[in-house]
C-alpha cells in the first residue's frame, strides 16, 4: 500500500447477484503536491520576475525607438525660434522613423532656400528702387535752386521722366512676379493665329531696331496656331526681342523664325549681339540676374525680364532654351504647344 496521502478508487465484485468482494485501488497523491508546489513556486517568483523583465525590455526599446522623436521635437522647437540651418542629420534607416527624418530634413531644406530666395529678392527689388529714386531726388534739388538755364531745366526734366519711367516698369514687373508667386496671375486663354502674332510684334519693334542701327527680320515663318493668353504671349516675345535689340551693337542683325515642330511650334530669336559668357547662361533666367551688373541705365535693365519670360513658357506648357558664345550673339528658343485653327 502506498504511504502519505491517498486517492482511494472502490468498486463491489458480483457473483450471482451476490456481493462476493470489494476491489479497493488507491493512489499516492505525494507527485501531485510537488508538482502543485513546483507550479505554485513558478506562479509566484518565475512569472513575476518574466513580467519585470518584459516591461524593463519594453522601456529600454521604446526608449531608443522614441529617442529620434525627441530629438524632432527638439530641433523642431529651434526652428521654429527662427534658426532655419538646423537639420535632424539622423543617420537614415529604411523605416517609418527614418523616412519622417529625411522628409523633415527636405522640407527645411526648401523652406530654407525659399526664405533665402525672398529676401534677395526683398534686398534687390529695395535696392533697384533706391537708385532712380536718389537720381530724381538729385535732379529735383538742382533744378530747384533756380539757377539753370532753360536747357538745364529741361534737361532735368527729362532724366526724372526717364527715371520714373523706369521705376514704372519696375513696379509693374514686380507686381507681375508677385501675383504669379501667389498663384493670382491668371492666364485668359484663347486661340492665337501665331504666325500673324509674331509678325504684329516684329513690325512693332522694328522702329526701335531701325533707330539702334540693326536689321531686324523674320526669316521663316510657318502657318501655327496655339492657344494661349494673348496679352502674355505678346510680353514673352517682346521681351526677348527688345533683349535681341538691346544687347547687339549697331550694324547687327536679329533673326526670328517660326517652325513647326511636331506638336510644338519652336521659334527661335537669334542675334549677332555681345552674346552671354557661358558661365552666366544658367543664371539668366534668375529675378534681378544681369550679366554686366555695373551696366549703365541706358543699355541694362533691371534683370526680370527673363524671369517673367521664363513663367509665362511655363505657364504656357512650352520651355525656353538659351544658346550663346561670348561675343558672336545669343539664340533663345521657345518651344509651345501647338493647336489646331
Ligand atoms: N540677347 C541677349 N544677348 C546678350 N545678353 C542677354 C540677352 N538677353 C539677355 N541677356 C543677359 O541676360 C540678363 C537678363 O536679361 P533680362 O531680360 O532678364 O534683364 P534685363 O534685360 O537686364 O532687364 P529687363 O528685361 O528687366 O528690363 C541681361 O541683363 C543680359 O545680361
Ligand atoms: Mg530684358
Amino acid at each position: 500500500m502506498p504511504e502519505g496521502k491517498l486517492r482511494v478508487y472502490s468498486a463491489p465484485v458480483y457473483y450471482d447477484n451476490k456481493i462476493i468482494g470489494i476491489i479497493v485501488i488507491a493512489q499516492s497523491l505525494n507527485l501531485m503536491d510537488i508538482a502543485m508546489k513546483n507550479l505554485f513556486g513558478i506562479f509566484t517568483i518565475i512569472i513575476p520576475i518574466l513580467i519585470g523583465i518584459a516591461i524593463l525590455g519594453g522601456i529600454i526599446i521604446s526608449n531608443k525607438a522614441l529617442k529620434p522623436i525627441s530629438h524632432m521635437t527638439k530641433v523642431a522647437r529651434e526652428i521654429s525660434v527662427g534658426d532655419l540651418s538646423k537639420r535632424l542629420n539622423l543617420p537614415y534607416t529604411n523605416d517609418e522613423i527614418g523616412n519622417l527624418a529625411q522628409t523633415f530634413d527636405m522640407m527645411i531644406e526648401k523652406l530654407e532656400n525659399s526664405f533665402k530666395r525672398q529676401k534677395q529678392f526683398t534686398h534687390d527689388a529695395s535696392h533697384e528702387l533706391r537708385t532712380p529714386i536718389a537720381v530724381i531726388q538729385t535732379q529735383a534739388e538742382s533744378a530747384l535752386n533756380g539757377t539753370g538755364t532753360k536747357e538745364e531745366y529741361k534737361k532735368a526734366l527729362q532724366v526724372i521722366l526717364e527715371e520714373a519711367k523706369h521705376m514704372s516698369k519696375l513696379v509693374h514687373d514686380l507686381l507681375f512676379l508677385a501675383r504669379s508667386d501667389s498663384n493670382a496671375e491668371k492666364l485668359t486663354i484663347e486661340n492665337l493665329n501665331f504666325s500673324e502674332l509674331i509678325e504684329g510684334i516684329v513690325n512693332e519693334l522694328a522702329p526701335l531696331a531701325e533707330n539702334n542701327g540693326l536689321i531686324l527680320k523674320i526669316i521663316k515663318n510657318d502657318p501655327s496656331y496655339i492657344r494661349g493668353d494673348q496679352t502674355r504671349i505678346i510680353q514673352l516675345f517682346y521681351n526677348l526681342i527688345d533683349n535681341a535689340i538691346k544687347y547687339t551693337p549697331a550694324g547687327g542683325k536679329v533673326e526670328i523664325s517660326v517652325e513647326n515642330a511636331g506638336k510644338f511650334i519652336k521659334t527661335s530669336i537669334k542675334d549677332t549681339g555681345i552674346g552671354i559668357p557661358e558661365e552666366h547662361l544658367p543664371h539668366i533666367f534668375e529675378r534681378f540676374y544681369r550679366v554686366d551688373k555695373a551696366r549703365t541705365r541706358k543699355s541694362g535693365g533691371s534683370g526680370l525680364g527673363l524671369s517673367i519670360c521664363q513663367w509665362i513658357v511655363n505657364a504656357h506648357g512650352g520651355k525656353i532654351e538659351v544658346e550663346s558664345c561670348e561675343g558672336k550673339g545669343a539664340t533663345f528658343v521657345v518651344w509651345l504647344p501647338t493647336s489646331k485653327k
